[in-house]
């Protein structure tokens, strides 16, 4: 193999000829992100261009949160600033929480390693021959991280916004038994989407840009004491953002998909109180 400047086949590295000296099932994490990132992906991209199915009163999806186009009565509570938008009202807002993962560190870790191979798992050999890392286009814009961070907090407000609407009244079409038309309403629905937000607050706030936002760029802690406080927080969720990235993807989708069934007349919620 030649050898380049760069990458597993530069003069400096070792020289070995396996590509790995690892015994373990190292491709399974790979593997398994691969499969669950593709699967995710092929559902959020086939529910966003639906543009119907999203609401069932008074539980909005999050992938059409909030619903700025012209959407379904009952579902814009910011207005329709967007009603002359001809494609699916989701598609106007999925930029934010797509960027925010897109350019997330932990998910750029794990795709990364999982579609591009690069490396596929430590101390296992890419098959690339040259490496740039994330100096040059298109991954130099890796570094909007922070600005998606301050969108994701606005997102993160809409949806809990979203999980207080969720309490109001159920209408007969979507609930088992007859309807509300008064009261406070809890539903399976509910729950499922007060887990969603707090994934999703979860993951925001465990977010290494929040955490260089609330406590970086400071000389002395001892002068900052709220500032410091705050950054032991963020630090604490930190060492698990991973599994918040994981749980916030998946309660994404089953919220998304229990409103769905609900829509669709497949199901009818379950009712609490
Ligand atoms: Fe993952 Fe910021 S590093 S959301």
């Amino acid at each position: 193999m030649a050898s380049t400047d760069q990458g597993v086949t530069s003069p400096t590295r070792a020289r070995i000829t396996e590509r790995t000296l690892r015994q373990d099932r190292w491709w399974l994490q790979p593997l398994t992100t691969f499969v669950v990132f593709s699967a995710f992906v092929v559902y959020a991209t086939v529910r966003a261009f639906m543009g119907r199915d999203y609401y069932a009163s008074p539980y909005l999806s999050p992938f059409y949160s909030p619903c700025l186009g012209d959407c379904v009565e009952g579902a814009s509570d910011f207005g329709q600033p967007f009603a002359w938008w001809p494609l699916s009202a989701a598609l106007i807002i999925l930029i934010f929480p797509l960027g925010f993962r897109m350019t997330c560190y932990y998910y750029r870790k794990a795709y990364y390693r999982a579609f591009w191979l690069s490396p596929p798992a430590c101390g296992v050999a890419e098959p690339h021959q040259s490496y740039s890392g994330e100096s040059k286009l298109p991954l130099v814009l890796q570094n909007v991280h922070r600005y998606f961070w301050y969108a994701a907090v606005l997102v993160g407000l809409v949806l809990t916004f979203d999980v207080v609407l969720a309490f109001r009244p159920m209408p007969a079409e979507y609930a088992v038994g007859d309807g509300e038309t008064s009261g406070i309403h809890m539903g399976l629905g509910t729950l499922l989407m007060i887990l969603n937000v707090a994934f999703i607050w979860l993951y925001t706030l465990s977010c290494h840009s929040c955490r260089h936002i609330v406590g970086g760029r400071l000389r002395h802690f001892s002068q900052h004491p709220v500032r410091y406080r705050l950054w032991t927080w963020v630090s604490r969720l930190n060492t698990s953002h991973g599994k918040w990235a994981w749980y916030s993807l998946f309660s994404v989708a089953i919220v998304d998909l229990y409103i769905f069934l609900l829509a669709t007349g497949t199901i009818q919620d379950v009712r609490f109180f």
